[in-house]
């Protein structure tokens, strides 16, 4: 049976695991310019819905160096744009390819297209979450030595966006302790909440979060497709910002992440994305490295 990855649900530990290994295996097989090429004579349609710059990049340029062939498709391209419901797309896509990456809003179209197309699916963001990208971020503490059970992870900002829904995952799949700092009227989706047991606590007070932690993370006020609720947000968000007076309150050595785009002065200020403690671009390195494991799992054929 095809497997699909849309969200970080679809994975066991120990599938979690492996694939952060041979992302670190990807890692440094690039640095000695053999990569192998599980993807062969596969070919990949990336359909991207919403704007891209890590993710899209990062497959098509992953997919070619194991061998396979990513076509891009976006909305105004092609039938989609007219109409042409999922379900179809689907189907005919099957026909052609070997598997098909999706970025879109809403989430229910990603299970759609899954539940329609006879190859492995993957999820590149949806307003409910970006599972490829807090994979890369996890890995990411893994090679930094710090992913183990208990880390203290906080994460300042938007508590109802799908950074923070895939980071609630993450810390239930891996052990760790998240705390998400947010405005009231923003935190996360109850039942992804119900679903990570005690591994996440909700709270206002964004020092709260940030004390004593070992990973400090946010993610954009205004993500794809609120533009509209921008000025309401920038009001709402005031003070859910990663910025020296948080770090001071964090561990010495605390990491700073972002998924990137950065709003400098918003989330995040300028000294702390630019500072010694932010890992932000290895982030987004290692999304190519991690996707790497995930194209090989899903739809390679490993010698
Ligand atoms: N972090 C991330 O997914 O970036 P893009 O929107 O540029 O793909
Ligand atoms: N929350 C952001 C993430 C971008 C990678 C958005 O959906 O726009």
């Amino acid at each position: 049976m095809k497997k699909d990855f849309l969200s970080l649900t679809d994975l066991s530990l120990s599938e979690a695991e492996c694939l952060l290994k041979r992302a670190a295996e990807f890692k440094a097989l690039r640095r000695s310019s053999s990569s192998p090429q599980p993807l062969l004579g596969k070919s990949v349609a990336m359909i991207f819905l919403k704007s891209s710059t890590r993710t899209r990049v990062s497959f098509e340029v992953g997919i070619r160096e194991l061998g396979g062939y990513p076509l891009v498709l976006s909305k105004d391209g092609t039938q989609m744009g007219r109409g042409e419901p999922l379900k179809d797309t689907a189907r005919v896509l099957s026909g052609y390819v070997h598997g098909i990456v999706i970025r879109t809003a809403a989430h229910a179209e990603v299970e759609e297209l899954a539940r329609w197309a006879t190859v492995p699916v993957i999820n590149a963001l949806t307003d409910r979450c970006h599972p490829c990208q807090v994979l890369a971020d996890v890995f990411t503490l893994r090679e930094q030595g710090l992913l183990q059970p208990g880390l203290r992870v906080a994460f300042i900002g938007d508590g109802s966006n799908n950074m923070v829904h895939s980071w609630i995952l993450a810390a239930k799949l891996f052990g760790l302790h998240l705390m998400v700092a947010c405005p009231r009227a923003f935190r996360p989706d109850p039942e992804v909440l119900a679903s990570a047991g005690g591994a996440v606590t909700v709270v206002e007070d964004p020092k709260e979060a940030a004390a004593g932690a070992g990973v400090l993370y946010t993610d954009v006020w205004v993500s794809m497709g609120q533009e509209a609720q921008k000025s309401e947000r920038r009001q709402v968000f005031q003070g859910f910002q990663i910025n020296r007076e948080l770090i001071r309150l964090a561990q010495p050595e605390v990491r700073i992440m972002h998924c990137l785009p950065a709003h400098r002065g918003e989330e995040i200020t300028e000294d702390a994305l630019e500072g010694p403690n932010s890992v932000v671009f290895a982030q987004a390195e290692n999304r190519l490295h991690v996707q790497k494991a995930i194209l090989e799992h899903l739809l390679g054929d490993r010698k």
